[in-house]
């Protein structure tokens, strides 16, 4: 191990000054997908902010004059209905929307320059531009859009597309709708697009990505479909405003239009140096918008930059869809933000999908949060404190060659998008700090100069640490700065601190967590109803429960596992029935033994008046599918008690079921039962 000696001081200290492959400017514009807000926040969009952020914010570090774009996509037919739904007007709708969105990045201290709303005149002005400067291209024509449409996609298929009769995507049925639209010539870039990617190989990250790409490409490219007649919450086309822009020119257009408006930094900073995406909508980013941006003449970006899925821990797509979602606001109940930004930005390999484990989390924040990094700082304080009286004097630049080396090794992976080698790097120089303090046991020395050489090496080694967190733990880095007597700055200010620091015992960075908890505690403005896991099931097998009369023992597949459950329905229902019939599951009540058959769960229904017993019906839904309420999230308690089912009113209102007056729905449509107003669900 390199030693921190003083004699290894170096004066001239180089600060890395590679700004990287992607700012031939010596400007760095970075975005994110802009979000669709007919929903609250989840994990996956906080996942990606927090991403752009480390490469914003890593660039900024280095002095390089940066701009960090989010935003929202706040067009289109599902808010429209959204917005229907809850009786407001669309507008309303998405501010109330983007007002949770903004929360949540403010939160996690998302450090974005600007925020694009696509209902902003600021982005009508422009997505109108750039439509009119395709069109004057002789790009844009009118046609018909036909196909099996799919209203939870919001797209028409081709028959080939359909599995069975069914949307790809949700299973659902499809309607064939023929309606006029305006069309973009795509085809007619497909060459341009291609030969683009062919000799920018840094055009997408990861490579991989770029091969799916290019292999798509070498098809023929159907012209796009860019306008709706059948919807008008949009912007309307300038030359027959009986058609709104559809999502593509819509929402792609905002990465200029925040660049026009209110200040003109067009300039400055297009071409984009990053548009940080997930994988689904990489087709979109790689194929249809360079093909827009070459029609209307504008530089293409010089990369995007494809991001894994969050998935849940077994390793499923976490969606609203499938009720895997553990929501980000109920983790920062829990932890603080760095906390979560740490556990993004490290476990997450780069371009990756990754699973998202409470256990993991819980265990890197006591390893590597609370033990290397909360305890070294603690341990330097409180040395200087207690041997120094608090004031120490140091050189005032990093003393010794590892930091170098970690400088450089942490912003080449900036440069090369593989931020989760950054933070491994910057570690390793959190362990090496740590290792040296061990070897040089300074509570051991008497007072004199051997023991100052030691924490003054040490101190200006947490300069460096405090400043390389920075973009992964920006309050923390803060933090360390605020106990050790210093300030947060440009990289360059590394080489020369104030050299004499007076150190404060901060509070531990990462507390000892009382209790480990695996699961995520509840917030405390929950709504009651998010606690319950409430999913759709086909009853498969019904048996006379040999140990109880009144009880049926079934066999209930929920999609994605089958469960045995006991349900007292004998006295009711008959077996025939029963069986084959779709039902509501309570899937997270605490599983039972009853009378010698596990029983893992609790099958909806309600009591009727003249003694019968009416179950709960989910009407086409999807097996597995998640019974939600408009506006309700959060991540269902594991294991709950009966009781506390009993706590959440539901209640029948016009045959469908209904919690404080809002119905229950899937994704395909509203949970019905058969049942008077009023009729409680048990
Ligand atoms: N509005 C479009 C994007 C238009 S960009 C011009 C959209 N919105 S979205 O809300 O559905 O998704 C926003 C971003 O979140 C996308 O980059 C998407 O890939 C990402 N994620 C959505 N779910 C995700 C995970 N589970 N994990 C990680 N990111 C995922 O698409």
């Amino acid at each position: 191990m390199k030693s921190f000696e003083a004699d290894q001081i170096h004066a001239e200290y180089p600060i890395v000054h590679n700004v990287g492959m992607n700012s031939a400017q010596g400007t760095f514009y970075i975005t994110t997908a802009i979000d669709y807000p007919n929903n609250v926040p989840h994990m996956g969009h906080a996942y990606e902010k927090v991403v752009a952020d480390f490469y914003a914010r890593g660039n900024r570090l280095r002095g390089v004059r940066t701009r960090f774009l989010i935003g929202l996509d706040e067009h289109g037919q599902k808010i429209q209905e959204a917005a229907q739904r809850d009786g407001i007007s669309p507008q309303a709708f998405v501010d109330e929307k983007a007002a949770k969105f903004r929360d949540l990045y403010d939160r996690l201290e998302v450090s974005y320059d600007d925020f694009i709303r696509t209902s902003e005149p600021r982005h009508h002005a422009f997505a109108t531009d750039i439509y009119s400067r395709i069109r004057a291209n002789g790009d844009i024509y009118k046609g018909f859009y036909e196909g099996d449409y799919c209203v939870s996609c919001e797209k028409a298929y081709t028959k080939s597309e359909l599995v069975g009769s069914k949307c790809p995507v949700h299973g659902n049925p499809t309607t064939l709708i023929r309606e006029e639209s305006y069309f973009f010539r795509l085809g007619k870039y497909r060459d341009a697009v291609r030969s683009h990617i062919e000799t920018h190989p840094e055009f997408i990250y990861p490579a991989e990505r770029r091969n799916e790409i290019l292999s798509r490409l070498s098809e023929d490219l159907l012209d796009l479909s860019i306008s709706r007649s059948t919807f008008m919450w949009g912007i309307p086309l300038p030359d027959d405003p009986t058609h709104v822009l559809y999502v593509w020119i819509d929402a792609l257009s905002n990465y200029i239009s925040a660049l026009k408006q209110p200040t003109d930094v067009f300039e400055a900073f297009w071409p984009a140096d990053c548009h940080v995406i997930g994988k689904d909508i990489i087709w979109f980013h790689t194929v249809i918008w360079p093909a827009m941006l070459f029609s209307a003449n504008y530089a293409l970006p010089r990369q995007v930059y494809v991001h894994g899925f969050m998935l849940d821990k077994d390793g499923r797509k976490m969606s609203k869809h499938v009720g895997n979602v553990v929501d980000p606001l109920d983790v920062l109940n829990e932890f603080s933000v760095d906390v979560l930004r740490y556990y993004f930005l490290r476990t997450f390999s780069s371009g990756l999908d990754g699973k998202f484990a409470l256990e993991d989390l819980e265990e890197r924040y006591q390893s590597e949060l609370a033990n290397d990094l909360g305890n070294l700082v603690m341990r330097i304080a409180k040395l200087v404190q207690s041997r120094l009286g608090g004031t120490i004097r140091t050189s005032g630049h990093p003393a010794d060659l590892a930091a170098q080396a970690t400088l450089r090794e942490y912003f080449d992976f900036v440069d090369t998008r593989e931020h989760h080698r950054s933070v491994e790097a910057l570690w390793s120089y959190i362990r090496k700090t740590n290792a040296y303090l061990n070897d040089k046991q300074p509570w051991k020395l008497s007072d004199g100069e051997a023991l100052q050489n030691v924490l003054a090496a040490v101190l200006e080694a947490m300069r460096v640490i405090a400043h390389l967190a920075f973009p992964i733990l920006p309050a923390t880095a803060r933090a360390i700065g605020a106990s050790l007597g210093f300030e947060i700055g440009p990289i360059e200010t590394l080489n020369n601190g104030p050299a004499t620091y007076k150190v404060a015992l901060g509070k531990p960075l990462f507390p000892r967590r009382e209790k480990p908890t695996l699961t995520v505690a509840s917030g405390e403005s929950r709504d009651p109803f998010s606690i319950l896991e409430l999913r759709v099931g086909r009853i498969e097998e019904v048996r006379e429960h040999p140990n109880a009369d009144t009880l049926f023992a079934m066999t209930v597949d929920l999609g994605f596992e089958k469960r045995s459950i006991c349900a007292g329905l004998r006295a009711h229902l008959k077996a025939e029935d029963l069986l084959g019939t779709r039902v509501v599951v309570l899937t997270n009540l605490r599983p039972a033994q009853l009378r010698g058959i596990e029983s893992a769960g609790m099958i909806l229904a309600t009591d009727k008046e003249d003694g019968t017993v009416a179950l709960v019906d989910p009407g086409n839904a999807r097996l597995g599918d998640v019974a939600t309420v408009e506006g309700i999230s959060g991540t269902p308690k594991m294991n709950i008690s009966k009781r506390d089912f009993e706590q959440v009113p539901l209640e029948i209102q016009a045959t469908k079921v209904t919690y404080a007056g809002k119905p229950l729905r899937t994704e395909t449509g509203p949970i019905s039962c058969e049942a008077p107003d009023g009729a409680r669900v048990r």
